[in-house]
């Protein structure tokens, strides 16, 4: 919690939060894995020290893969060492590994069932978070599900302090999650037992 402050204070652009997200919403994040059996391939974006991390291992079983990407070192590091290589001991059977970079240089193994991303998109320039989504969607199974999750009211909570070219930005990003959410089969839920309150919202990838 205290690493978690200081990595915020010290990078409140890619870190987004103040502390790691609560359980009831880790628990919404992880919800579309049941809804597949045997093998699955797991994506985590952004795993922080571990609080969609921990949920997700939890549901693994044997012939599922997890690849999680966290682009902070000392956050992969407690990753790695918190849960991965301590799940890895305990279940052979099952591949964890943490990538240790930008979701946009991630050597990746898809077709992904699920992607879990907990990336602070309001804080990305929109062009980034446009190129992000496509990467994560190029390596989704069709029929997979992306949860991604966003504190509720941010964009209007921030417009009055970014200056007129900032609100244009942040309408641009609201426009843009908005018509992913209307193309793919978009869900919602609000999770009020998380400090902010928080939406997770559930994408589901299509047939090309
Ligand atoms: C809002 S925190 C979420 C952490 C954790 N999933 C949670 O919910 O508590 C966002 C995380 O995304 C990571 N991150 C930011 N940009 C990233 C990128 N381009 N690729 C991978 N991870 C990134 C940050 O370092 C941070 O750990």
């Amino acid at each position: 919690m205290l690493g978690f402050l200081g990595e915020a204070i010290r990078n409140y652009r890619q870190t987004g939060a103040v502390a790691p997200s609560s359980r009831a919403l880790a628990s919404s994040m992880v919800s579309k894995l049941s809804q597949f059996k045997g093998h699955r391939r797991i994506l985590e974006v952004g795993s922080g020290t571990g609080a969609f991390t921990r949920r997700i291992l939890e549901q693994m079983t044997a012939g599922d893969r997890l690849d999680a990407v966290e682009i902070n070192a000392p956050f992969a590091e407690t990753l790695e060492s918190r849960f991965l290589q301590p799940h890895r001991d305990a279940n052979p059977e099952q591949v964890v590994r943490v990538h240790a970079c930008a979701i946009e240089e991630a050597d990746l193994e898809g077709p992904y069932h699920v992607v879990v991303c907990g990336l602070p998109f309001n804080n990305f320039p929109l062009e980034l978070t446009r190129r992000i989504f496509s990467i994560m969607l190029d390596v989704m199974e069709p029929g997979g599900w992306l949860s991604y999750f966003e504190y509720l009211a941010m964009r209007p909570l921030k417009a009055p302090f970014v200056g007129s070219s900032g609100r244009s930005a942040l309408q641009a990003h609201g426009d843009y999650l908005g018509d992913l959410e209307g193309r793919l089969n978009g869900q919602r839920r609000l999770i009020v037992g998380n400090i902010p309150p928080a939406w997770s919202v559930h994408l589901q990838a299509v047939a090309t």
